[in-house]
């Protein structure tokens, strides 16, 4: 059993930031969740090393393109060693082997008449090397329909791939293979484009020398784009007649990660140019959406990025691991903020899974039961086991198309049902009075640890393995890892620890400033009686997943878990006010009670609760936020 997943190569202009490192995590975590499953994994990533791009930003700070990379190149090493990035290779597409393999199949492919030369007369955007639009010479501001950025007229003699000839084998593809591009949503728009008319691709630049030369002629350099998709085939020895069987084992990948702005070359040319080299095609792409920080993407010209090494230093490597995967929803963009990143921390690590911890081994240590093993497994601690297997399942279900939010949406489910447990079972009293309940409950509760601990543990390496350690379990890892997860005759051995994850103190709103916006007082009419309050069922409950509604600008469809009172779908009027990938993930209030009603053909079964002001024309609306996390269906009131 082998996988093998690649990154985007970066461009080495400058240090990585948290878009960067946000990518390279995902690919860890499933490198990491396959080799807990036992297979042989190979996880790529690198830096993409020549083109325009980086002659320039090497001109901008005086410094030739291997001066400039000789500094950046060390810093992505140094911050992907620092989040506990393991990667398996790290390719510079300046290295040799992988400049010969390119002109090797570049020769190929023309010595096919798969590639000719013509001449080239459009726009050119330097900062996604990307030839754009079709645009006349006279035309003014032609700007990049992906960066929205100038662009720059090229005339020049070229080489084409004839990708014309390949717009209805791929789209015979996509149609063949509906989970190629994960999340689905993102292949209306790859489909759409194809069906648009697919011309022949310029794959040579005349008048760019920073880069791999052409191997029929030395006037021109290998178009930065077909030198840099090759990594992921030349990396594991394409074209290297001593490395053919290692090249046969890992080709073709079994997932390549990217964000939704480079798709398109994933999706239509890489794929092209593997079929034009009869090679089989990626197995799966994972296409996720933007970091944003405020309403913009985050990104080195907008001179917005977050720097991971601060971010490192201030909360840890494996806190902001956990953030990433958690917070930051796969299929839409979503905003990073400071306050998300310490809620997040708080809530989840150490009141969820820490605090649990926590209070399991002082019960067993203050009670002298170092050796723990359930004798019966019955009653609420089979009831506890079988919550468990079915949200393991669900789990399961989640990883198979990568929805890695939603694998630790279902984690913290499994984290919250282990604290109920435990509150619920009250062992602090059993204790006094039944010694071989009060074991079975302390080892239960070690059982949803040791499976919290494994799943976990692709997201945070470090911290689990030292949870599992205080427990006495070694990790598994290999094939039989859910047969393992769902047997809970494990013998614990516990000793005593520190807590796995220091609370943040969130600095509080300064005094002065929430005075001067306090709301003039409101004179109350209408009251009501507490028993009219009391019919009303509020609740707390996590937003899984949440969407606009289709032709309605003011309406957002969403799946909120509402413990007990199960999953509702639940119609709210607040896309105005919010993004979709904003609430996901989140926790609101709920009203549970309401009759279920019809809004635009769906069934909405509840109401999400809002806190709404108008200042001056300006309405705003917005999502009761709780300060903790709290389980979900607990009753307000
Ligand atoms: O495009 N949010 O390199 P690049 C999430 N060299 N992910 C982000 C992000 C953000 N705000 N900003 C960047 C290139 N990324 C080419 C790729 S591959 C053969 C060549 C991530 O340095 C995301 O994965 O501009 C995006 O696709 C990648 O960084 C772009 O990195």
């Amino acid at each position: 059993m082998k996988y093998y997943v690649t990154t985007p190569i970066y461009y080495a202009t400058a240090k990585p930031h948290l878009g960067s490192l946000y990518s390279t995590v995902l690919a860890d975590i499933t490198a990491r969740w396959h080799v807990m499953q036992g297979f042989k994994t190979f996880f790529l990533t690198g830096t993409d090393e020549h083109g325009q791009k980086i002659a320039n930003a090497a001109a901008k700070v005086n410094l030739t393109p291997k001066q400039l990379l000789d500094q950046s190149v060390p810093a992505y090493k140094h911050i992907w060693q620092l989040f506990e990035i393991n990667y398996s290779k790290f390719i510079r597409t300046t290295d040799d082997y992988h400049k010969e393999a390119v002109q090797k199949w570049l020769l190929k492919l023309f010595n096919e008449d798969q590639i000719y030369k013509s001449k080239y007369e459009g726009w050119y955007c330097t900062p996604c090397e990307t030839f754009v639009k079709d645009a006349p010479k006279s035309a003014e501001n032609v700007l990049c329909g992906s960066c929205q950025r100038e662009t720059i007229f090229v005339e020049e003699d070229a080489y084409f791939f004839r990708l014309s000839n390949y717009q209805d084998k791929l789209l015979n593809f996509y149609k063949a293979n509906p989970d190629f591009i994960l999340p689905n949503e993102r292949y209306a728009e790859v489909i759409k484009f194809v069906e648009s008319g697919l011309k022949d691709l310029c794959i040579s630049r005349a008048t760019v020398t920073w880069g791999i030369p052409f191997p029929v002629d030395d006037k021109q350099t290998v178009y930065v784009w077909a030198d840099a998709l090759s990594n992921y085939i030349t990396a594991i020895g394409y074209l290297d007649p001593s490395k053919t069987k290692d090249f046969n084992y890992w080709w073709p990948a079994d997932l390549q990660i990217m964000g939704k702005d480079i798709v398109r070359f994933h999706a239509v040319y890489w794929v092209a140019f593997l079929m034009a080299l009869d090679l089989p095609l990626p197995k799966s792409l994972l296409v996720h959406g933007w970091i944003k920080v405020g309403e913009e993407k985050m990104s080195k010209s907008l001179g917005n990025v977050v720097d991971p090494e601060v971010l490192y230093q201030t909360y840890g490597a494996e806190q902001v691991r956990y953030y990433l995967a958690a917070h930051i929803a796969i299929n839409h963009d979503s905003e990073f903020s400071i306050s998300s990143l310490e809620n997040c921390i708080n809530s989840d690590l150490v009141n969820g899974i820490g605090n649990l911890l926590n209070r399991a081994i002082v019960l067993a240590t203050n009670n002298n039961c170092s050796n723990l093993k359930i004798k019966k497994l019955d009653g609420n601690i089979l009831e506890l086991k079988k919550e468990f297997d079915a949200i393991l399942s669900e789990l399961i279900e989640y990883w198979q198309k990568y929805q890695i939010h939603l694998v630790v949406a279902s984690i913290k489910k499994l984290i919250d049902t282990a604290n109920r447990f435990f509150h619920q079972a009250e062992p602090w009293k059993v204790a006094k009075v039944d010694k071989d309940k009060f074991i079975d409950i302390l080892a239960a509760t070690f059982n949803t640890l040791k499976v919290v601990a494994h799943l976990l543990w692709p997201i945070m390496p470090s911290k689990m393995n030292e949870l599992l350690s205080v427990i006495g379990v070694e990790l598994y890892q290999g094939e039989k890892l859910f047969d393992t997860l769902k047997n809970w005759e494990h013998t614990f051995v516990i000793t005593k620890s520190a807590p796995l994850f220091e609370k943040i103190i969130i600095k509080p709103v300064e005094e002065k400033s929430m005075k001067e916006n306090a709301p003039e007082k409101v004179e109350m009419q209408d009251l009501i009686d507490i028993t009219d309050f009391t019919k009303i069922k509020i609740v707390v409950g996590s937003i899984l997943e949440c969407d606009n509604v289709d032709k309605s600008d003011k309406l957002v469809i969403m799946k909120a878990d509402c413990g007990e009172f199960g999953v509702r779908q639940i119609l709210s009027g607040v896309r105005p006010f919010i993004q979709p990938s904003d609430l996901i993930g989140k926790q609101a209030l709920f009203v549970v009670n309401l009759k279920p009603r019809k809004v635009m053909g769906f069934e909405s079964q509840g109401m999400m609760l809002s806190a709404a002001f108008t200042d001056g024309d300006k309405r705003t609306l917005n999502r009761l936020v709780l300060l903790d996390q709290i389980k979900n269906g607990s009753l307000v009131g």
